[in-house]
């Protein structure tokens, strides 16, 4: 490794050396970053399309800024078949861009969006727009996998442009966020375009050599017009015209070439076009000169200056040095003399059959590229270490030549100096990437709480509520396209591993359960390893319980590999966890809920649910639902857990009137506000001590709270299919169930679920308590309003609709909620003080 930097650094004091200051741009040094990140690119030459908000407008998409919240999105979700946004860059001068780079919005942890794809645009004038091709003409460039890490890419061919457009690009509707950043360098030859006959076939014996410019990018027909390309690209081409640097290119790629049976005055005439008035000093010519296979440098050249309109009388004529005989491919310098010109055109003159050109470049007004940094930046970033080419050849005019290598000395010890500051910048740049992959790692496990807990699987969700992230294309807000999906989802084939199509409308949902179920169906399945690790570790106390002791009585719940009933249990006493009370008398059955996996669930379902029960059996709480057996010796696989007499907490209140004259008269039970109080702070510490654990329960609701004796509360779950509560869930395709009413703004929008979100859970359950569940939250909301009520929590315009102060319910309870719906999570209170609140207000009575 140490060998191969060391060579590595040879080639490069090497290339310095010899072309410290070179007079034609050298795309592997060209790589500096163009002010994006460093500050360089103002605000105002930032601009977009449209932004989400004020706090991602254009300006915050800059690659390595957290700034605002954290990255340029736009307005709505980008949608597969229609490529509206963007964000452009205006560089104010022409450039030459070698490399890009994209990163999504992290926010420190908030964001996750980012461009899987995007394509690049650009322009020289700001009216033209040209798609970039790579040299294989695909114009999608593979983007992110994250919201954090930065990736470069490539821009092969290299586009010379000053105004730059990224416009993300989807297989299917999605929320996308981007900083970037663009590297090259300033593009001195200042030429905007060549127009030049079309390049031409040569046919040899073995094989045809396509001497064409394939990577022009203005308009070819016979001639060439308003484009640069081939002769531009910074890459010169072999001394044997039919091979390449290029890999699997056609013969001749490198090279534009025309034959003089074509032309018969004689001559090609290329015409430049420049951005402004400029003072040539020379134009240098890349030829070939494989004299066997009848090519060689032109024999005269003749050109003409055009300043403001009108073209000089007096054309400019140079011959090289004829006889000559060296085959190599090399650059002709021809002095164009101190000419002020805006437009060139030249004739160039056969010396033979053919003649070939790889690069054409102008030096004007005496600026040179340079190998050192010329914008005052941090230097390259850390995967861009100039890529060496030893294969370059440079001028091949000796005074240049003598004074390069003078310079280039005195560079030597810069660039070496240099080297070592990359160097050490790039071991920091690692160090950095390193800690921040470590950090991330461990704001995952512990400080944010995240769902990926295995919480997660102690009520296994719907895959795609468990990947809302996903889903959030098929919310009815970034989803007005699926009639469009529908008709481009067949026209692009590639996408079709997401996309299923079904009666014309895309089923996404369904592609993505298919690839997590996995092979479905003839699975039977012995009882695995991990069955019996699982019952001889220490942890499991769990005792298998016999099935023929259960009596069904009713279906509580369902899920996607399961159902949950609640059955009467007979001699559970022996079978149940000493610790947990039973106040029934012995020998009487006991009401429990039976969780049950479907005997044709897949091996990862089925290693969820004996995850779950490990789980399970580890939670000791009084306010949370305890698992009491199992059934794991035979299918299906069965979960015991304790049920309570009351049913659920939805239920029992909205049977329940608030204690006072109305409920006198109609003469119904009544719930005291200090009863609701004990309810809330009850769940407050079930969910206190889940949290203690950094478990995510995601579906906090009464719903999911079961009542006993005396209004004692457990947190329990119950699937999301209970067709009584079907209408708390919002179903995406009839598949994908969301309980978005009770959803921080954060898990519907971001998919993020953490401690944070369980506590804006608990607002809303909190709500639900104060009103005796008379109500849905949002009632008069429709579930897509509800939705664009949670954008608006997002941006924060004070547009955002809060749920309504119940009648009964005190300011200071209220002001409890309004905290759990803070738009930053950080703000939200914890179920730690929650708790303490709550218990507070219990003990004072009337708060
Ligand atoms: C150049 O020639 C190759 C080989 O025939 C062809 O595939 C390519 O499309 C041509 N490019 C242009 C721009 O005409
Ligand atoms: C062009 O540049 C040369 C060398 O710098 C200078 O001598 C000459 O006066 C310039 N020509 C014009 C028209 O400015
Ligand atoms: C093209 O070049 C070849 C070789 O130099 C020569 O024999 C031939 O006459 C030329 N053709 C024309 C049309 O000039």
């Amino acid at each position: 490794m140490k060998h191969l930097w060391n060579i590595h650094l040879f080639l490069l004091i090497l290339l310095c050396l010899l072309g410290a200051v070179t007079s034609q741009v050298n795309p592997g040094v060209c790589r500096y970053p163009l002010g994006m990140s460093g500050g360089q690119i103002q605000d105002e030459d930032i601009s977009a399309s449209s932004q989400w908000s004020e706090s991602t407008a254009a300006r915050y998409g800059r690659l390595d800024f957290e700034e605002g919240d954290g990255a340029w999105c736009p307005e709505i979700t980008v949608e597969p078949d229609n490529l509206k946004e963007f964000l452009q860059i205006d560089l104010r001068s022409l450039h030459f861009i070698t490399l890009v780079g994209t990163q999504g919005r992290h926010a420190g942890g908030i964001g996750n969006e980012f461009a899987q794809m995007y394509k690049i645009k650009y322009s020289r004038d700001g009216s033209r727009w040209i798609s970039w091709r790579s040299r294989q003409g695909k114009q999608v460039i593979e983007g992110n996998r994250n919201a954090y890490d930065i990736v470069l890419k490539d821009l092969e061919p290299p586009i010379i442009a000053r105004y730059v457009r990224f416009m993300p690009v989807t297989d299917h509707s999605m929320n996308v966020c981007m900083r970037v950043e663009l590297y090259g360098c300033e593009w001195l030859d200042g030429l905007v375009s060549y127009n030049a006959p079309a390049g031409e076939q040569m046919t040899l014996p073995s094989y045809p050599v396509y001497l064409n410019d394939s990577v022009y990018d203005g308009a070819i027909i016979y001639s060439m017009t308003e484009g640069l390309g081939q002769l531009t690209d910074g890459v010169c081409g072999l001394d044997d015209f039919t091979h390449s640097h290029v890999y699997n290119v056609w013969p001749g790629y490198d090279y534009v070439g025309w034959n003089n049976e074509s032309f018969p005055s004689g001559y090609v005439e290329i015409m430049f076009e420049f951005d402004r008035t400029r003072n040539f000093t020379t134009m240098k010519v890349h030829c070939n000169n494989m004299f066997s296979l009848h090519v060689k440098a032109f024999r005269q050249v003749v050109c003409y200056f055009r300043s403001e309109t009108n073209w000089e009388a007096l054309p400019l004529s140079f011959s090289p040095v004829v006889g000559e005989t060296n085959p190599s491919a090399r650059f002709v310098t021809v002095n164009l003399a101190n000419h002020m010109a805006s437009a060139i055109k030249c004739q160039f003159y056969f010396a033979d059959a053919w003649m070939l050109f790889s690069e054409i470049t102008f030096q004007s007004d005496t600026a040179m590229y340079n190998t050192t940094p010329t914008q005052p930046k941090t230097g390259l970033p850390a995967n861009t270490q100039p890529e060496d080419d030893p294969t370059h050849k440079i001028d091949d005019s000796n005074t240049r030549l003598l004074i390069g290598c003078l310079v280039a000395i005195i560079f030597i010890l810069v660039a070496i100096i240099v080297l070592i500051l990359w160097r050490q910048v790039w071991q920091k740049v690692l160090e950095k990437s390193e800690t921040f992959a470590y950090n991330h790692n461990q704001s995952s496990t512990t400080s944010e709480q995240e769902s990926n807990a295995t919480y997660d699987h102690i009520f296994p969700l719907g895959p795609d509520y468990q990947e809302p992230s996903h889903l959030i294309c098929k919310l009815p807000e970034f989803a007005q396209n699926s009639e469009e999906l529908a008709s481009t989802s067949t026209a692009a084939s590639k996408s079709t591993t997401t996309t299923v199509v079904q009666d014309g409308v895309p089923h996404y949902a369904e592609a993505e359960i298919v690839n997590l179920q996995g092979v479905t169906g003839s699975n039977t399945y012995a009882i695995p390893a991990v069955t019996m690790d699982l019952l001889s570790g220490k942890d499991v106390t769990m005792e298998e319980f016999p099935r023929k002791l259960l009596t069904f009585k009713e279906k509580l719940g369902e899920g996607q590999f399961g159902e949950v009933h609640l059955c009467e249990a007979e001699g559970m006493h022996e079978f149940m966890n000493k610790e947990v009370l039973f106040d029934i008398s012995e020998g009487q059955p006991v009401l429990v809920a039976v969780k049950m996996l479907r005997s044709d669930a897949n091996k990862n379902a089925r290693n969820d649910f004996l995850k779950e029960i490990k789980i399970m059996s580890r939670l000791k709480d009084p306010n949370i639902i305890r698992l009491l057996a199992v059934c794991i010796h035979s299918d299906p696989l069965c979960m015991i857990t304790e049920y309570m007499e009351n049913g659920d907490l939805n239920q029992f209140l909205s049977r329940h009137e608030p204690e006072g004259q109305l409920a006198l008269l109609s003469n119904a039970s009544t719930v005291s506000f200090n009863n609701q109080c004990y309810i809330a702070t009850q769940i407050a510490s079930g969910m206190k001590y889940l949290s203690s654990l950094n478990f995510v329960h995601r579906d906090l609701a009464t719903r999911n709270c079961l009542v006993g004796k005396n209004f004692t509360i457990k947190i329990a779950d119950f699937g999301m299919s209970r067709n009584l509560y079907s209408g708390d869930y919002y179903r995406i395709q009839g598949r994908a169930v969301l309980p978005i009413r009770w959803m921080s703004w954060e898990s519907i929008l971001l998919g993020k679920f953490t401690t944070a979100s369980d506590v804006w859970a608990f607002g809303v359950t909190l709500w639900e308590i104060l009103n005796f569940c008379k109500e849905q939250p949002y009632s008069q909301l429709t579930d897509e309003q509800v939705i664009e009520n949670t954008g608006e929590f997002f941006r924060d315009q004070k547009r955002q609709i809060y749920l309504p102060q119940p009648v009964l319910c005190p300011d200071s309870l209220y002001k409890i909620m309004l905290s759990c719906w803070r738009r930053n999570t950080k703000e939200r209170p914890s179920f730690q003080e929650i708790h303490q609140a709550l218990h507070t207000a219990l003990i004072w009575g009337h708060v």
